[in-house]
Parts: structure tokens; C-alpha cells; sequence
């Protein structure tokens, strides 16, 4: 696909100096509903206005350095919900892809989700495919969106498989290592998370990206999702900046 000649001037931005942050960050932004609720409103303003918070957080990455960003959307067990906070949360999502998401392909942003689709509604995988295909040769910012996505459930649907690659003779046992089982995930295509944040002062991982995280650092901050600023971010990057990350090796 022709790339578009605005994708060139937004590939020049210019990144902090001086500063190592991270290529890869994972969110789970939470506090949506607490954030509406100290407002008197419903739940779903608060969802409302944590997809506003998206668009600032994708656009101030190329200057962050922050290659790939993953934010945590819709879980597994999020359809636990009541069913007016589902509703609105599936319909948030259609009219969110197909305006936001979209318009996110003039600034160079590739589009994926991860995630278990089965259970989603038609017209939304459409939209969710539509948004993929249309971004596919984008390369500025990785934007992945985990939509009814739990991490357990995707190590499951990965090593049912894997199963199925051995009884079919394309893989043996004995070749089985932890370079496999990462080729059968939804995250295949991405590095590992170096920094992964949570919003709202719960200080749990709540089934995101188990594997993919195993030496990403953490951050658990008191701010609700909507909250959530650039200039945060940018904190938080600088902060990651900072950290001796060892991966089990001796500080030199
Ligand atoms: C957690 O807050 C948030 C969610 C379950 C939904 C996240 C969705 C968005 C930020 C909006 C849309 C995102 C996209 C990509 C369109 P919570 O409801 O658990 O908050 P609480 O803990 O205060 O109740």
C-alpha cells in the first residue's frame, strides 16, 4: 500500500536526548468507573472519557521513544459486568475504531488487537480487521489493543496449537523450549513489554500479558485512567530510564 507523504514529516520527530526509555509499554488503564462515580455520572462516562486519554498517550510516544504501546481494553473476565456496562463498552469500541482508530493511520500507526475474537460481535471484528488491514504497512507507532483478552486464555488457545502442530507431525516434543510456546501467542509479532503501568492504585497484573512480562518493569500509580496524562507518561519513562534491569545477571 502507497504510504502516505504526511507519514514522512511525522517520522522525523524529534525524541528526548539524553534519556533510555522504553521501546515497549503495556497498560492497563484502569479507574474509569471510579473516575465517574466521583463525578455523580455512570460508569460509562468514565469508559468515555478513557478513550479520550488514548489518543494523547499514542501521539506523545514518538517523542517518548516508546515504539510499541499495548493498552489493556476489555478482559476475559470483564463480561462479568453488568450487561448495560458490556453494551456500552462493545458499542464504545465499534464507534471508537472506526473514527479514532482510523484516523490514527494518517499519523503512521500500525493497529493490532490481541485477544480472543470468538465471542466478539461480527460487526465489531469487522471493524477490528478493517482498522488492521488499512494500517497494515504503518510503522511509526505499534498500537495493540487487547480486546476480551486474558492471559491465560491466550496461553491456552496457544498451546491447544502447539498440540495440534505435534499430532500433526510439525513439531516434536523433545524440540519444545521457551522460544516455542511465544510463536503460538497473540503477541507473536511484538518484543516483550519493558514497562507495564497500571492506573488507579491497585498494585495487580489482573491476568495481562503473564508471560510476556516476566522481566518488565512495573509501575502501579494512584492516577485514575482519565487522569492519565503525557506528562505522566513521560515521568514514568524517565523513571524507567533509571532502573538497573539485570535479567537475572549480576550488576556490572
Ligand atoms: C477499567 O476501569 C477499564 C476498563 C475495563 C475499560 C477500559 C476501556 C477504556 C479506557 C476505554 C476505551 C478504550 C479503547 C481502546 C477504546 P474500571 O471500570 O475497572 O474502573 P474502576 O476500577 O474504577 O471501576
Amino acid at each position: 500500500m502507497p504510504k502516505d507523504p504526511a507519514h514522512d514529516l511525522a517520522d522525523d520527530t524529534p525524541t528526548l536526548a539524553g534519556f533510555d526509555g522504553p521501546a515497549h509499554v503495556a497498560i492497563i488503564m484502569d479507574g474509569n468507573g471510579r473516575w465517574a462515580q466521583a463525578r455523580g455520572r455512570p460508569r460509562l462516562f468514565g469508559h468515555h472519557a478513557g478513550a479520550r486519554r488514548v489518543r494523547e498517550v499514542v501521539e506523545c510516544c514518538p517523542r517518548l521513544g516508546i515504539k510499541y504501546l499495548t493498552i489493556f481494553a476489555f478482559s476475559t473476565e470483564n463480561w462479568k459486568r453488568t450487561q448495560v456496562e458490556v453494551a456500552g463498552l462493545m458499542s464504545l469500541f465499534r464507534r471508537y475504531i472506526s473514527r479514532e482508530l482510523r484516523a490514527l493511520n494518517a499519523e503512521n500507526v500500525r493497529v493490532r488487537f490481541i485477544g480472543d475474537r470468538v465471542r466478539l460481535d461480527a460487526k465489531l471484528v469487522q471493524l477490528m480487521d478493517e482498522v488492521e488491514e488499512i494500517t497494515r504497512c504503518n510503522d511509526r507507532v505499534h498500537l495493540t489493543v487487547a480486546l476480551n483478552y486474558g492471559s491465560r486464555d491466550e496461553v491456552a488457545r496457544a498451546t491447544k496449537r502447539l498440540a495440534q502442530d505435534v499430532a500433526d507431525g510439525h513439531l516434536k516434543p523433545a524440540d519444545v523450549d521457551e522460544e516455542t510456546l511465544p510463536r503460538y501467542l497473540d503477541t507473536r509479532v511484538l518484543p516483550d513489554p519493558d514497562l507495564v503501568i497500571r492506573t488507579s492504585g491497585e498494585a495487580r497484573i489482573s491476568n495481562f500479558l503473564l508471560w510476556q512480562s516476566a522481566y518488565a518493569e512495573y509501575e502501579f500509580i494512584d492516577t485514575l485512567w482519565p487522569d492519565f496524562s503525557a506528562a505522566e507518561l513521560e515521568r514514568l519513562c524517565r523513571s524507567f530510564g533509571t532502573r538497573d534491569r539485570r535479567f537475572g545477571a549480576v550488576a556490572k
